[in-house]
């Protein structure tokens, strides 16, 4: 009886298996090193070589940025890797508590520039001691944003109402709509930076190129100031010009929308393979995969994304990927303390689900954990988890010696 039952599920599995294999949908490509197919190669090389470049106060660099090149922060996670990924650079962000505890930003915004053109004093040197709540955001990576870009709305919409189903309202992520710069009036549900604060690349490139490098563009056409003060960097606005958007902020885009998924780190011995697939089944059983949700699937080819503004390419369309995160803003104790601008009252204390995909190579590369980069290791980081996640961490806790070891080989393997 038990073999029949086995056979039956084994035979619908290579139905199912062969379902996808002609409609759809299909597996996102993984690498490090090769792009998803978007672009052409010479395409390809010319928004790689846009997203190294190292920019000069003549092309608009500051007067107050972070870093030089977006390359800078988001290197590349193996030696023979694209650029775009992770790194342990964070950034600063301040405020302080006024009347009502109601979170005031630093004057000019939370973010607090690191670095000063032609040794102009620096924000973060001339921080006053006033603006006392204050947190770090690490360096996130971007193997894989076009696929999250080009998840539906309605998809991340879906999650949040399937994350209160599944756990008695316990968890339901917060869904942020953001502006979408490039179409005006219209919004979409936020998924890029740790406060989910856009849905769209082409809003993040033109947000990057201004906030960490002082570089502005039709869609962000004002100068980082120092503490709100304008500083002339004695380019004229918008510095970034070309094409519709700004020629370099396109380019940016394209970068990332080629970029692959990140590759797992699965080694080739099959008893290794079993306790990794040991430690998934562990990972799904104690409500892990909830929030770090295993697969999702982009929006057909041919839909639009983005407010309208963007239509989903064949590359990227109707394609499974497997981001483990969900996008959605959660309470899970970590913090931070500060509230960013464009943020309601509601989201304070919350942060985006970490996407676990890559952390493999992250751990080779020793980056630190968390958004601030304040656990040290893997097993801190999932101790870390209180409230909406207090009862997973608890379980975590629980498993068997055995179980938690695999549950961890799991998440090296990502
Ligand atoms: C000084 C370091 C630094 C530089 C330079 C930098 N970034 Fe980032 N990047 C970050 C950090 C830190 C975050 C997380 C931001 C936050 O707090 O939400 C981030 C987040 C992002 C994200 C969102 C990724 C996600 O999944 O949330 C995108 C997209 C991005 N950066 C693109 C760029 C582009 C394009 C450039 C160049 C114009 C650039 N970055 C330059 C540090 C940097
Ligand atoms: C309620 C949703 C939720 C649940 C359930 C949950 N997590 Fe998380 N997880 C998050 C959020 C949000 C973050 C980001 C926290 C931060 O950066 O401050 C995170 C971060 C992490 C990180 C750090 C990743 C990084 O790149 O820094 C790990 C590892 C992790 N979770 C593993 C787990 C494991 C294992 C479980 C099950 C025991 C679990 N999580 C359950 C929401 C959740």
């Amino acid at each position: 009886m038990i073999s029949k039952l086995f056979k039956l599920v084994a035979v619908l599995a290579i139905a199912l298996i062969a379902l996808s294999a002609d409609g759809s949908p299909q597996e996102a490509p993984q690498s490090f090193e090769l792009q998803n197919g978007l672009l052409s190669q010479k395409q390809f090389d010319e928004a790689q070589e846009a997203f190294e470049e190292v920019e000069t106060p003549k092309g608009g660099l500051g007067v107050h940025f972070n870093e030089s090149s977006c390359l800078g922060c988001h290197a590349p996670p193996s030696d023979r890797g694209l650029p775009g990924g992770s790194s342990p650079v964070t950034e600063l962000r301040a405020g302080h508590f006024g009347g009502y505890n109601k979170f005031i930003p630093a004057p000019g915004g939370t973010l607090i520039t690191a670095q000063a053109v032609g040794g102009a004093t620096t924000e973060v040197k001339a921080l006053p001691d006033s603006e006392n709540v204050r947190d770090r955001f690490i360096t996130p990576s971007l193997f894989g944003a076009g696929f999250v870009e080009c998840v539906a709305d309605e998809t991340l919409r879906k999650i949040a109402r399937e994350q209160a189903a599944q756990s008695g309202g316990r968890i339901r992520g917060v869904i942020r709509e953001v502006p979408i710069l490039e179409a005006p009036e219209r919004t979409g549900v936020g998924r890029f930076g740790w406060a989910a604060q856009h849905a769209s690349l082409l809003s993040f490139s033109a947000d990057a190129y201004r906030n960490e490098m002082g570089i502005t563009s039709v869609l962000e056409p004002k100068d980082n100031t120092f503490f709100g003060q304008p500083v002339d960097d004695g380019v004229a606005d918008p510095e970034d010009t070309g094409g519709k958007f700004g020629g370099d902020v396109e380019l940016f885009t394209d970068f990332m929308r080629a970029l692959s998924a990140p590759s797992r780190l699965l080694p080739s011995d099959q008893k290794e393979r079993n306790e990794i697939e040991e430690g998934f089944k562990a990972f799904k059983s104690i409500g892990c995969a909830v929030c770090h949700l295993p697969e999702l699937v982009t929006a057909k080819a041919g839909s639009s994304v983005n407010g309208g503004a963007f239509r989903v390419p064949k590359a990227l369309g109707d394609k499974r990927f497997h981001p483990y995160g969900d996008f959605l803003l959660h309470d899970i104790g970590t913090g931070p303390n500060i509230l960013r601008e464009g943020m309601p009252p509601e989201t304070s204390g919350k942060i985006r689900t970490a996407a676990l995909w890559g952390m493999g190579s992250r751990l080779l590369n020793g980056d630190p954990l968390l958004h601030d980069g304040s656990a040290r290791s893997l097993e801190e980081a999932v101790q870390r988890h209180k409230n909406s996640a207090a009862q997973e961490a608890e379980k975590f806790k629980r498993l068997r010696e055995s179980e938690r070891v695999r549950l961890l080989k799991f998440l090296k393997s990502l």
